[in-house]
């Protein structure tokens, strides 16, 4: 079952997402609902509280950025509780967009490793060192579960250029191909 998108200016993308319990009620319901919701909205991830749960789930899978980027062949998580242990590795400025910032795509500079903990669909702990691109979708969607999103680190000029298309995301006004809840509408 395919998941409404929560588009800019929902407050629960602004909220700090809270660990799973072990005994979460139908996990691998939502992580299959997540999976589903992301393909068919062409996103390379997605975490819960742009579905409106304030959890930290994420699920990846970067295929689909395997022929620009080697390393997202076969790049398919679920990264349940996670946490960035470290960054390190030059910053590079890419471009990035997110579903829930339809029509923004901004370059933003991150760094190109990343060593994270977490626990996988079975809830099994995981470390794992994550590079490249693959470092960029962990580093985004981490964002998500920490309240902030990716213009959050672009400059205040830019931030300023994109005031009117964050103006008609919130007024539900802004052109979408999937299911998605506006503030606005
Ligand atoms: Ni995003």
């Amino acid at each position: 079952m395919t998941l409404p998108v929560y588009l800019y200016g929902q407050p629960v993308l602004r909220k700090v997402a809270e660990n799973i319990e072990k005994e979460y009620p139908e996990l691998n319901e939502l992580i299959a609902n997540m999976f589903e919701t992301m393909y068919r909205s062409d996103g390379v991830g997605l975490a819960a509280p742009q579905v409106g749960l304030s959890k930290r789930i994420i699920v990846i899978d970067g295929e689909p950025m395997a022929e620009d980027f080697p390393e997202c062949k076969g790049f398919k998580r679920v990264l349940i509780n996670a946490q960035i242990i470290e960054r390190t590795g030059e910053e590079v400025a890419l471009e990035e967009g997110c579903l829930s910032l339809p029509g923004i795509h901004e370059k933003v500079s991150r760094p190109t490793v990343v060593r994270i903990k977490y626990l996988d669909a079975n809830l099994d702990e995981k470390e794992e060192v994550v590079e490249g691109f693959n470092a960029r979708i962990v580093q985004h969607e981490y964002d998500h579960l920490e309240g902030k999103m990716f213009i959050d680190h672009i400059s205040p000029i830019r931030k300023q250029l994109i005031k009117s298309k964050l103006n008609n995301i919130i007024k539900g006004n802004a052109r979408c191909s999937y299911r998605a809840i506006a503030v606005g509408k």
